[in-house]
């Protein structure tokens, strides 16, 4: 008899935050780890980004909010069908500068323009900017931030590293970390524009719990090149969008219980079975040159701005005790660099 898979179950808004009482300090502490190794790598390539401090490129695009969305997905951002400007960054993850046929994370950051409603951070409330951020892994292998800023602590040398985790974690947890981290990772990819990128993490999404997902659009990988050498995956992505536009759906799925969707523990993926993903945006670069003056100037431009998180409307809050690190992580590396202010909905590339 065939077996019948079961429906998902419905989604839920029942979800909870477990705040520490000390994890204010413990965020602190783990934000003024992360700049120490920023200020450390800042002295062989300059200033730059405390993680994912190598850029690929810099592009523009739009992210189209579909029609027709369920009730409960219709809020923030989604709130009505609307074409967005979008900035988008993609990087690798880690903290040096390094080739890309290096095993790394790799992500995509999205800045989202002419986004109305007050904004979460202090003083930037009246921005007009919705940040989502995502990479390449559905989920890692750290629970928390202990777990997190340990070991890109202890990934600060290779030869060192697996000492150091086994130092701070035991044997067993160190070998469990550094085995799901290698996993995760996978094989250096020959291009970007056919991955799907998770948020890994939870944020708001109105009164529901939400991850994101986004998924290459079919077609997209039929213009594929042969791009050697340490950059890439930059050669690569500026080959192809000289041809042809690259596109994601930009996929939400919803809270459902706290056993196979949590809130606290990054390490579980929340499954699709269980919590299906649902089209919600349709994220699309268009044909351009990422060489020409304008090319140039807004990779330039996108190096110097700070895409985060917390960059958010309320109905978007990032959720979980790694999204809260990332309050002060994003906030104190950005201010070590220098970066840029938020742009306005019509901001353009300075010198473009
Ligand atoms: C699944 C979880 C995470 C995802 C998806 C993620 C994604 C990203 C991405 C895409 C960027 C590059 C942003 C850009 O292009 O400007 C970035 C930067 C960064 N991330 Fe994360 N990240 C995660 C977890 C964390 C955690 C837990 C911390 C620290 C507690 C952290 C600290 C940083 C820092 C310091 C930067 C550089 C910020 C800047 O100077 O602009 N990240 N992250």
């Amino acid at each position: 008899m065939a077996r019948m898979s079961a429906a998902p179950p419905p989604p839920s808004t029942d979800w909870r935050e477990e705040i520490a009482p000390d994890e204010d300090d413990r965020f602190t502490r783990h934000a003024e780890t992360l700049r120490e190794l920023q200020r450390s790598n800042d002295k062989r390539s300059g200033k730059g980004r405390g993680l994912h401090r190598k850029g690929h490129v810099g592009v523009e695009g739009s992210f189209e909010v579909l029609d027709g969305l369920p009730e409960e997905l219709r809020v923030g951002l989604a709130t009505t069908p609307t074409k967005y400007r979008a900035l988008v960054r993609f990087s690798n993850g880690g903290p040096v500068h390094q080739g890309d046929g290096k095993p790394d994370i790799r992500g995509i950051a999205i800045k989202l323009l002419g986004v109305p409603g007050k904004k979460i951070i202090a003083g930037m409330e009246d921005a007009v900017t919705q940040d989502l951020l995502a990479i390449h892994m559905a989920y890692g292998p750290f629970r928390g931030p202990d777990e997190f800023v340990g070991f890109v602590q202890a990934a600060r040398s290779p030869a060192l590293a697996l000492p150091r985790l086994i130092g701070r974690f035991g044997f067993g947890g160190a070998l469990k970390m550094l085995r799901g981290f290698l996993k995760g990772v996978g094989k250096p990819p020959p291009t970007l524009a056919t991955m799907s990128f998770f948020s890994g993490l939870p944020l708001r999404w109105g009164e529901y719990a939400a991850k994101f997902v986004l998924q290459p659009v079919a077609g997209v990988g039929d213009a594929a090149t042969d791009s050697k050498g340490d950059d890439r995956l930059r050669a690569d992505l500026g080959a192809r969008l000289a041809r042809a536009a690259m596109a994601w759906d930009f996929c939400v799925q919803l809270y459902r219980d706290a056993e196979r969707t949590p809130i606290e523990d990054a390490r579980v993926e929340w499954k699709p079975d269980v919590a299906p993903l649902v089209k919600v945006a349709r994220l699309t670069l268009p044909v351009q040159d990422v060489a020409s003056p304008r090319g140039v100037a807004l990779t330039k431009w996108l190096e110097q701005l700070s895409f985060d998180p917390w960059h958010a409307l309320e109905e978007h809050r990032p959720l979980g005790a790694l999204m809260r690190a990332r309050n002060q992580a994003y906030r104190l590396s950005t201010l070590e660099r220098g970066a840029a202010g938020e742009p306005a909905a019509d901001s353009q590339p300075p010198g473009a």
